[in-house]
């Protein structure tokens, strides 16, 4: 079955060539991989036809909130996503559970598909927590909201460090996240998943795709990425 592949580029390209280059490497596969560029390479993906989401939004609609991207805007502009609750955004924004509730209405208000982020810290792992915490922040995250999202859990510990969770643990946290909607929730998984792991990751069959960091701005990784999981 293919899956689903997300390329969150976070803050990794910092200039103009090195943006060229990506998009010159990766463009044949563009059909394969939704990409999640800085807002201010958004455009230049959009005019190649990429496929794009944010990497957030603002939980406002309009007006002074300086340094920040409505969801109507990057919708205008021509994306289809928008990644929220990304642990990164909730520790280095202080983003709580509230926060992404209202960036996920106005997601759906315009209609930019939300990938909502969750997952746990390594406190919370050793201290069977996990199912505890995915719980919380989904339903805090989902209140008074009955459309339809996407789900990426990506426990804190397994981004930027190389290591997973096993296959079974996964296969057994996004089962319990399936059970929790009433709906047929589309469920990734993210943190470190590279061109070395991807073969055994694509075994799990309860996933539906995965959101890649690091690895995803390595072309030959991302292209390896792919070839395994869209097969
Ligand atoms: P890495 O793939 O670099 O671990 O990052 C995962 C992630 O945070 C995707 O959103």
């Amino acid at each position: 079955m293919k899956k689903l592949i997300l390329a969150n580029l976070k803050m990794y390209f910092n200039t103009k060539e090195e943006i060229d280059n990506y998009l010159k490497e990766v463009n044949i596969h563009k059909n394969n991989f939704i990409v999640f560029p800085s807002v201010i390479y958004l455009d230049k993906f959009l005019k190649q036809n990429f496929i794009c989401g944010v990497q957030n939004i603002s939980a406002s609609q309009s007006g002074s909130y300086t340094g920040e991207n409505s969801a109507l805007s990057v919708k205008n502009l021509g994306a289809s996503y928008a990644i929220i609750g990304h642990s990164e955004v909730r520790k280095n924004f202080k983003e709580t559970d509230e926060i992404i509730n209202q960036k996920i209405k106005q997601a759906l208000q315009n209609k930019l598909i939300p990938i909502l982020c969750v997952g746990e810290s390594l406190d919370a792992y050793h201290q069977n927590q996990t199912k505890q915490i995915i719980n919380m922040q989904i339903s805090k995250a989902l209140k008074d909201i009955d459309k339809e999202i996407i789900v990426s859990y990506e426990p804190v510990w397994a981004i930027g460090t190389g290591i997973t969770p096993s296959n079974e643990e996964i296969d057994d946290i996004i089962n319990y996240i399936k059970i929790l909607f009433k709906y047929k929730v589309k469920v990734l998984y993210g943190g470190s998943v590279s061109d070395k792991n991807i073969q055994n990751l694509n075994n799990i069959n309860s996933v539906d795709g995965f959101l890649i960091g690091k690895s995803a701005t390595e072309p030959s990784s991302l292209k390896k990425i792919i070839e395994v999981a869209r097969m």
